[in-house]
């Protein structure tokens, strides 16, 4: 298997297409994805734009639908949820489709969705994502950041490394710099990753909307606590999957 890490969904070749692609947003959209299949979610279907998410879930019935919304790190007003994964409980979510659109976690998996295979990556469900990566024996796998707004971000190169440390790559498998400076980052921090949330630029924003933010990173930082691995079924459309 070949691996390359691209930092956010602007630096995503548009030719060379792989077998496999892996969204990556830890702070917070993938962590929440993960979060929300695990609890039971029929289903998270995302959009970039939030009128686009207001007019599908119109085609669903009102009962078993939940819009949630999140943008510059605060829930959108009037939608049922935001992006805390602490909300994502059974009780909340169990058998309903979540209508799902993001700062930036949703557009890079709206960047991939003409790949074959895509699935969704956190730290919180690594573990499941690398042994699905493993049983795939895919020749090309991408692994795409959310970044911020176009910006690198700390946390999602960090998990991109996780996936290589974990999977075991040698550096002939690593096809750009970027998955050799993903390893590396992820086995400088390895053994204080709640740290690296804490210390990276969006860590920072969630903490100074409010100091209750950090149950989130640290829930976020909480390596292989979830086994699931979140895969697309139809564009947009993540369901439980493995
Ligand atoms: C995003 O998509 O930018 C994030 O998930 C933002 C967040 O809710 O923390």
């Amino acid at each position: 298997m070949q691996f390359f890490h691209f930092h956010t969904p602007e630096q995503v070749p548009s030719s060379g297409i792989p077998e496999c692609a892996v969204a990556i947003d830890v702070l917070r959209a993938t962590t929440t994805i993960a979060t929300a299949l695990a609890a039971g979610a029929e289903a998270v279907q995302v959009f970039a734009h939030l009128q686009q998410l207001q007019e599908a879930s119109q085609n669903w019935p009102a009962s078993k639908r939940l819009l949630a919304g999140e943008r510059g790190g605060k829930a959108v007003a009037g939608f049922d949820l935001g992006n805390s994964p602490l909300d994502y409980t059974p009780d909340r979510v169990r058998d309903k489709r979540i209508f799902l659109s993001t700062t930036n976690g949703t557009r890079s998996l709206q960047r991939i969705e003409g790949i074959p295979v895509v699935i969704t990556a956190a730290l919180v469900n690594l573990g499941a994502v690398v042994d699905f990566l493993r049983r795939g024996s895919f020749a090309e796998v991408w692994l795409v950041g959310s970044g911020w707004e176009g910006a690198f971000s700390l946390e999602d190169t960090a998990c991109a490394g996780a996936i290589l440390h974990h999977l075991g790559c040698s550096l002939n498998q690593l096809g750009n710099d970027e998955a050799v400076a993903a390893l590396a980052l992820y086995q400088t921090w390895q053994d204080d990753l709640l740290g690296l949330l804490r210390r990276s630029s969006h860590g920072q924003r969630l903490l100074g909307l409010g100091p209750e933010n950090d149950k989130d990173l640290a829930y976020c930082a909480d390596l292989d606590r979830l086994w699931v691995v979140p895969r697309q079924v139809q564009p947009g459309v993540l369901a439980s999957g493995g």
